[in-house]
């Protein structure tokens, strides 16, 4: 579904050079459930990042269902985004001037979806995590982990194909927690490939994933195969 081969991304910062991925081959099949794990600054937002087409390698190739597209120009690569891919950022991006349910359907807003239709889609993601009490609260008045779970409503709410997490249980308690794992395993089990970072293990999630794959310093490390 997504391969990626010999993929470098380098960054620069005044004099020093830092290679976020270096030289990373990896394939991801169509309904696998991965795990990227590793430490603090070992490239797996990055690796989210260039799978998910929202930043450029700097050398290798990445390929989507078996076409290349790392350079293809700009409004294609949002377009695959926006019909394939469903992301949870590390740090959320809510828009502080929009409510809950309006950020979670923003996806929707370029296909022109009724915002009749647009608000009952959100409506029952939200249900389902336990947020529609804070629907018109803004997003800038949710807490962290309420924003997260905002987060996940409005990576879901295009029924994509890919769901793509960076760290998306962080900063939610136990109990909902719970209801981020149950979200993940109903996807999973509707046949949905999956890719999500933790940088510590969660036991609770251990037994829906497929493959574990280790960074260290932009490079993978280790593989675990797990089912
Ligand atoms: N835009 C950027 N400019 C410069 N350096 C960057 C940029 N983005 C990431 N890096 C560097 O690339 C390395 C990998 O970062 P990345 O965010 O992929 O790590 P991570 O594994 O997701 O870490 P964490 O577990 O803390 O989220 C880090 O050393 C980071 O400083
Ligand atoms: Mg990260």
């Amino acid at each position: 579904m997504i391969r990626l081969d010999n993929v470098t991304k380098s960054y620069r910062s005044g004099k020093v050079k830092i290679r976020a991925l270096d030289n990373v081959s990896l394939e991801i099949k169509q309904g696998e459930f991965v795990l990227l794990n590793g430490p603090s600054g070992s490239g797996k937002t990055t690796f989210l990042n260039i799978a998910g087409c929202l930043t450029r390698v700097t050398s290798g190739r990445l390929f989507l269902e078996d076409q290349e597209i790392s350079h293809l120009p700009d409004h294609f690569l949002s377009a695959i985004r926006r019909e394939k891919f469903g992301f949870i950022f590390q740090q959320f991006n809510m828009i502080p001037g929009y409510t809950t349910w309006e950020n979670v359907s923003i996806p929707l807003l370029p296909m022109g979806v009724s915002d009749k239709i647009r608000k009952k889609r959100a409506m029952n993601l939200l249900e389902e995590l336990n947020l529609e009490t804070r629907a018109d609260f803004f997003a800038n008045e949710l807490s962290g982990g309420e924003q997260q779970r905002a987060a996940v409503a409005r990576a879901l709410i295009n029924d994509p194909e890919v769901i793509m997490a960076d760290e998306p249980l962080s900063n939610i308690d136990i109990k909902n927690a719970g209801m981020v794992i149950a979200i993940l395993e109903k996807l999973k089990n509707k046949g949905k490939t999956i890719i999500i970072s933790f940088h510590d293990s969660q036991p609770q999630i251990v037994k829906l994933i497929d493959r574990m794959v280790f960074f260290d310093s932009g490079k993978i490390s280790s593989q675990t195969q797990l089912q």
